[in-house]
Order: C-alpha cells, then sequence, then structure tokens
C-alpha cells in the first residue's frame, strides 16, 4: 500500500488547498472526494436515481468548475447521507490510494472509513463563521449577489447534516492531527499540513 494522507474537515476549512499544496510538494496524488458526491448531486438535479447517479459517474463528471453551486453542494450533502451511494463510491477512492508513490484523499471520512490505515491523518477545521466569510467572499468575487447570513446558514445545515449522519459522519479520526485555520493563513496552514506528513515521510 503506498503512502496515503487522509486530510478531512468541513467546508471552506482550507482543506482543499492543503490537499493541493501537499501533494504537490511530495509529488503525490490527490483526490478531491467531495467531487464524487457532487457529482452524484448534480445528476440527481438532473433527475436521476441517487444510486444510479452514482454507479453511472464517469471522469468527464468529476470537474470542480462546473460543480460550484450551492445547489450542487446541497445535492451533495443530501446524497452523501445514503448508505448505497457510499458504498458504490468507496471502491473507487481506495483504488485510487493504491495506485502510485504516494496519494492525498480529502473528504469527510478517509481517515475514518476510506483509509483508516493511512499514515498521515490530518482533520483541517475553522469556526463556522470564518468558513462562511470564505466562501461568502468566493461566492461574490464570481458575480453571485448572495448575502453573508444565507451563506453562514448553508454552511451550518451543511455541518449538521454530513457531521449527523448515520453512515461515516465527518468526524475526525482519534489519530488524527487538528489543524485549526480560524486565525492561521493559508500558508501557515499549509507549513503546519506538510510538516506532519514529513515527520512520517522523511524528507522535506
Ligand atoms: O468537500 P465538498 O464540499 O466538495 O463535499 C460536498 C459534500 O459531499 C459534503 O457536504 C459531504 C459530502 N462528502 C462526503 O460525505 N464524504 C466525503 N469523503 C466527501 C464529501
Amino acid at each position: 500500500m503506498p503512502f496515503t494522507v487522509a486530510i478531512d474537515g468541513p467546508a471552506a476549512a482550507g482543506k482543499g488547498t492543503i490537499s493541493r499544496a501537499v501533494a504537490a510538494h511530495f509529488g503525490f496524488r490527490h483526490l478531491d472526494t467531495g467531487l464524487l458526491y457532487r457529482a452524484t448531486g448534480a445528476r440527481v438535479i438532473a433527475g436521476e436515481e441517487p444510486l444510479a447517479a452514482a454507479q453511472a459517474l464517469v471522469p468527464e463528471d468529476l470537474d470542480r468548475q462546473g460543480l460550484r453551486t450551492a445547489a450542487v453542494a446541497d445535492a451533495a450533502s443530501k446524497v452523501a447521507a445514503i448508505p448505497e451511494v457510499r458504498a458504490a463510491l468507496l471502491a473507487f477512492q481506495r483504488q485510487f490510494a493504491r495506485l502510485g508513490a504516494g496519494a492525498v484523499l480529502d473528504g469527510r471520512d478517509i481517515g475514518t472509513v476510506v483509509c483508516p490505515e493511512a499514515e498521515v491523518k490530518l482533520f483541517v477545521t475553522a469556526s463556522p463563521e470564518i468558513r462562511a466569510r470564505r466562501r461568502f467572499d468566493e461566492l461574490r468575487a464570481d458575480g453571485d449577489d448572495t448575502d453573508f447570513e444565507t451563506v453562514l446558514a448553508d454552511v451550518r445545515a451543511r455541518d449538521d447534516r454530513d457531521a449527523g449522519r448515520a453512515d461515516a459522519p465527518m468526524r475526525a479520526a482519534e489519530d488524527a492531527v487538528v489543524i485549526d485555520t480560524t486565525e492561521l493563513d493559508i500558508d501557515a496552514a499549509v507549513a503546519r499540513a506538510v510538516e506532519a506528513v514529513s515527520a512520517r515521510y522523511g524528507a522535506v
């Protein structure tokens, strides 16, 4: 089994940026597992049944740019609560972790369910208010005229659904290193993550 880094945590805590930076630093492959749920959610919005949608995914579906909207995020969080959907997406994620010199997978249940044997587990989090502020700024930059209270309510609703579901709820693995980015800028957060991986992987 190649070296595996599991990175979990709620939306907009900095997981994606940290995952890409860690993968680039160590030359590992990276899978953003949220895309699998987003692509499934987008197919459900288009009228497919959730399980059939998960089973029908093809690589072309996994384009974050086309899956960024709040409606897709909400649909993703809903299909993610269906155990059969999660089961259908599990093999692909584990297969990804098996290929190459090393892999970074980010999501909600990587350290707890998908790759419980991962050499390094990180849980990247931040306060709901700061995550909503970051998401709000991104949406505004995209030309979306949403208001902050709506974004904060969406962040809280998604956290509650992702952490409250019975199957593979979002939570830090017992052996995860927690990185709270509420008061860390992205460079400092990346440095902490690289340090945690280096401690297990060797050369920086
Ligand atoms: O990371 P993201 O915002 O793209 O994820 C979208 C939704 O997918 C998230 O609200 C919950 C779900 N998800 C999950 O249940 N398990 C994962 N490993 C990744 C995402």
